[in-house]
């Protein structure tokens, strides 16, 4: 159905010091179901990109990468052939301005780490979007969450944007289940809360109903 498939998944991992980084919760599940469930459905070769996570789906193809620039790389190299792209990866906002060659001593009662911001790798896409991709983001609210997923949806130019509502009973980070909205620019979809096998499904459904009418 699809010439090819972009999944981003797991966190980013931007390093300091020969031992230390700055990272995300993100497990990976979410973009592993997704290639799962495309693999499953045999909707089209698919590239996983991912940062570091233990959950690598099987029959695709594996790009490991550490940090953001390495993941917006890896991209960029695969992009232009690929009809579906999900940002399902989360990127680390920022960076150490500095790597130190050198592991940091600890010398000093307070220290700071400048830090620098990393490309929105997701934003770019957007910008470069032709008529017959389809480009699916993720989001974490905690407040106005509507109004600011339509915002990111027309910001970074998406056909679909997978909402989640941080809150306590809905971390969405490292645990198997979460409650999602689909947010399309033509409205919005509350998913009950359920395993991220069963939403990776029905995102599915929804990027095949897009291709549908273009
Ligand atoms: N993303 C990206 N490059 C970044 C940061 C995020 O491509 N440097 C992508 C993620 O893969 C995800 C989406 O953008 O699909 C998340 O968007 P973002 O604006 O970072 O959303 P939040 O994490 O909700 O953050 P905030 O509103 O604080 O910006």
């Amino acid at each position: 159905m699809f010439k090819k498939i972009i999944i981003t998944s797991g966190p980013t991992l931007e390093p300091i010091d020969p031992v230390r980084f700055i990272s995300n919760r993100s497990s990976g599940k979410s973009g592993y179901h997704l290639a799962m469930e495309a693999r499953k459905r045999a909707l089209g070769p698919i590239t996983f990109i991912t940062g570091p996570t233990y959950y690598l789906p099987a029959q695709v193809e594996v790009i490991q990468v550490e940090t953001a620039l390495e993941m917006r790389a890896a991209i960029g190299s695969h992009f232009r052939q690929a009809n579906v792209i999900i940002m399902a990866a989360a990127v680390s906002d920022y960076r150490s301005l500095k790597y130190y060659p050198d592991k940091l001593k600890k010398n000093n009662d307070r220290m700071t780490l400048e830090l620098v911001k990393n490309p929105d790798i997701l934003l770019e896409l957007g910008r470069h979007k032709r008529k017959n991709q389809i480009l699916v983001g993720f989001a974490a609210e905690t407040e106005d969450i509507f109004a600011n997923a339509q915002n990111k949806l027309i910001a970074k130019n998406l056909d679909l944007l997978v909402l989640n509502e941080i809150s306590e009973a809905n971390p969405a980070f490292a645990c198997d289940q979460n409650q999602v909205y689909l947010v399309r620019p033509d409205g919005v979809r509350k998913l009950e809360k359920m395993n991220k096998a069963h939403i990776a499904a029905l995102i599915w459904d929804e990027i095949v109903s897009l291709a549908g009418r273009s």
